[in-house]
């Protein structure tokens, strides 16, 4: 055996290279994030345990949550080769609008509590991708902020009946005049859900400070210095009303909170009354039957989102991926319908598609990539379904959305 150094060298050169270090925190773990999997690992280990599990959890057993996305991993592709896939369109229609990809951002109360930038994070960077977001009633951010943050987004506002309709008009109103382009009306929450990881911990929104939480602030020192460097989190559009304090920085439990101001009496007289106040789309968010979904057309409203609240409401009641072809086949050519739950990939977004749903929404996916790197990590999670989505599409044969059909999937026994 000969000694030659250069050529020892150049045999080490050929297999080790060393990386450019990255001096970007956030970028460092962005390069982690390969999954919505990897990002909530990274928001469970960034956030207090009292957030994460707020935003984690769902109702009692938990178990419509897990089905929410286990019920996509029961679905096979039957996929179709040689079909030049050289060009993946994943652009679509929706409501009047020509978006890349079938995905909106849901809308969730309290972001800020992931990262102190908040709605407004959400909305740029849904913005910056073409996306729809859906800004929520119980938003920490303004109608109007969130408008200037991202004036070229296509928002929507979320509704939810307060005993006080004046406030709802209000709220509606000021959505019209910032030029929001439809309404969410959630169907599912005239109480709420009980969310047994919050009762256990007692959890306020505002978290409230006791020797717990300061020991969770001190072992989670990033979250802690951007919630008290920030002004204090309230909930921008309702402050001041009925069950909050003047600047609505009260810690409250959330469960209280529906019980005092949400009309519990909801039913289809309001679609009807905010039907008359509102001449563009409304969506329908919480419709879990066959049988709602007809009412919901018999209401003249353009969109139904199946959703269960992300299994943070009624326990054991049906997940969107389960209902998507019942409700498509009666009522797919009447209304738009957006599977909102469990989408975790872009390929569950081709299989609720190929199921019959014309469009797919994501809550619980942004609050992880908020929690691990803000407006970057929602920016780097829209880029992963899109890339998913498109990957998915080339392997299966599908060039356009017309082309993702009831053959591409079938339920795996
Ligand atoms: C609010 O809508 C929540 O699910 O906590």
């Amino acid at each position: 055996m000969s000694f030659d150094p250069r050529q020892m060298y150049a045999t080490f050169r050929s297999v080790v290279r060393f990386r450019e270090i990255d001096t970007d925190p956030v970028s460092r773990r962005l390069a982690r994030c390969v999954t919505v999997d990897d990002m909530r690992r990274i928001a469970k280990r960034r956030l207090p345990r009292g957030v994460f599990d707020y935003i984690d959890g769902g109702a009692e057993d938990e178990v419509t949550m897990r089905r929410n996305s286990e019920g996509f991993g029961a679905l096979r592709f039957r996929p179709n080769v040689l079909r030049d896939v050289s060009e993946i369109d994943t652009s679509v229609d929706f409501m009047g609008t020509r978006l890349p990809m079938p995905l909106m951002l849901s809308p969730t109360g309290y972001t800020r509590i992931t990262h102190s930038q908040g709605e407004l994070a959400v909305a740029r960077a849904a913005a910056s991708a073409g996306l729809p977001y859906s800004l929520s009633t119980m938003a920490t951010r303004s109608i109007e902020d969130v408008a200037a943050a991202a004036p070229n987004g296509n928002h929507w506002f979320q509704v939810y009946t307060w005993k006080d309709r004046d406030l709802v008009a209000e709220l509606v109103g000021r959505a019209k005049a910032a030029g929001y382009r439809g309404l969410w009306l959630t169907v599912d929450t005239a109480v709420l859900g009980r969310r047994e990881r919050d009762v256990r911990r007692g959890y306020t929104i505002p978290p409230k400070i006791g020797p717990g939480t300061i020991i969770d602030g001190i072992v989670h020192p990033g979250w802690t210095l951007d919630f008290i460097t920030n002004p204090p989190i309230m909930f921008a559009n309702v402050a001041g009303r009925e069950g909050h304090d003047e600047d609505g920085s009260d810690p409250i439990v959330l469960a209280e909170h529906i019980m005092r101001n949400f009309d519990q009496r909801l039913s289809w007289d309001d679609v009807a009354w905010l039907r008359s106040l509102w001449d563009g789309p409304i969506v329908l968010k919480g419709i879990q039957t066959v049988d709602d979904a007809r009412r919901a057309v018999d209401a003249g409203v353009e969109g139904i989102a199946l959703s269960n609240h992300g299994g943070r409401q009624l326990d054991y009641a049906p997940s969107p991926v389960d209902i998507i072809e019942p409700v498509a086949t009666a009522v797919g050519e009447q209304v738009t319908i957006i599977c909102d739950g469990g989408v975790r990939r872009g390929s569950d977004i081709v299989k609720a598609l190929a199921l019959g749903a014309d469009m797919c929404s994501i809550g619980r996916p942004y609050l992880y990539a908020m929690g691990a790197a803000g407006e970057r990590g929602v920016a780097h999670l829209l880029d992963f379904f899109r890339d998913g989505m498109e990957r998915t599409m080339a392997l299966s044969g599908r060039r356009s959305i017309d082309e993702i059909d009831r053959d591409l999937v079938e339920w795996a026994l």
